[in-house]
C-alpha cells in the first residue's frame, strides 16, 4: 500500500555533531543506505538524510542533520541544533583526541538546542578493536555524568547503528 509507506505519524528532527572524521557521514550512509564508504570526503557545512522507521506500530521519519566535524565549520553547525529533538554526539574509540573534544560539544549542544533534547553519545568504529584508545567503562562513566544515552557502534559492520537511532526514537516518544 503505497499510502501507507510515505505517511507517518511523528517527524523527528536528528543533529549528528563531532569531530572531523569519526565516522558521522558513514553512520548516516549506513543507517539510510546499508552503505559504507572507506573513503568518504569531508563534510562541507552540513548534509541531510531521511529514513522511516517503526516503533511500537507507529511510522517515525527521522530527519537527520549530519554536521561538518571541522572547526572552520562550527559555527554552521550552531545554526542546526534548533528544532532538533535528538543530538548525536560522536568519537572515535581508536582517537583519545576525539574524546576529549566532548565536552566542548556538550557545550555546544546544551547551549544551541532546546533544553529536552535527547542527547546520545556514539564511540565509532568498535571493529577497530585493537586500536582502541577509549574504553567503554570510561565512556559510559561520562554518559552515565552527563545524562547521555551510550552506544558503541562501528558504520563499517552495522554494528549497534540501527539500535542507535531506534532507541533514541523510543526515548523521545
Ligand atoms: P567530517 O565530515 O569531516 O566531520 O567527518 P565524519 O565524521 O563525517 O567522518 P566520515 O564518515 O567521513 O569518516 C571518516 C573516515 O573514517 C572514512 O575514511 C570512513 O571510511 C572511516 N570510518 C567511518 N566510520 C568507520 C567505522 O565504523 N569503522 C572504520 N573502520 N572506519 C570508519
Ligand atoms: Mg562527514
Amino acid at each position: 500500500n503505497d499510502r501507507k509507506s510515505t505517511s507517518y505519524e511523528h517527524l523527528f528532527k536528528y543533529i549528528m555533531v563531532g569531530d572531523s572524521a569519526v565516522g558521522k557521514s558513514n553512520l548516516l550512509l549506513q543507517f539510510v543506505d546499508k552503505r559504507f564508504a572507506p573513503n568518504s570526503d569531508f563534510t562541507i557545512g552540513v548534509e541531510f538524510g531521511s529514513r522511516s522507521i517503526n516503533i511500537n506500530d507507529k511510522q517515525i521519519k527521522l530527519q537527520i542533520w549530519d554536521t561538518a566535524g571541522q572547526e572552520k565549520f562550527r559555527s554552521i553547525t550552531r545554526a542546526y541544533y534548533r528544532g532538533a529533538v535528538c543530538a548525536m554526539i560522536v568519537y572515535d574509540i581508536t582517537r583519545r583526541d576525539s574524546f576529549e573534544s566532548l565536552n566542548s560539544w556538550l557545550t555546544d549542544c546544551r547551549k544551541f538546542s532546546s533544553c529536552d533534547v535527547t542527547t546520545v553519545l556514539i564511540g565509532n568504529k568498535a571493529d577497530l578493536e585493537a586500536n582502541r584508545q577509549v574504553s567503554t567503562s570510561e565512556a559510559k562513566e561520562f554518559a552515565e555524568k552527563n545524562g547521555l544515552m551510550f552506544f558503541e557502534t562501528s558504520a563499517k559492520t552495522a554494528l549497534n547503528v540501527d539500535e542507535a537511532f531506534e532507541k533514541s526514537t523510543e526515548q523521545i516518544l
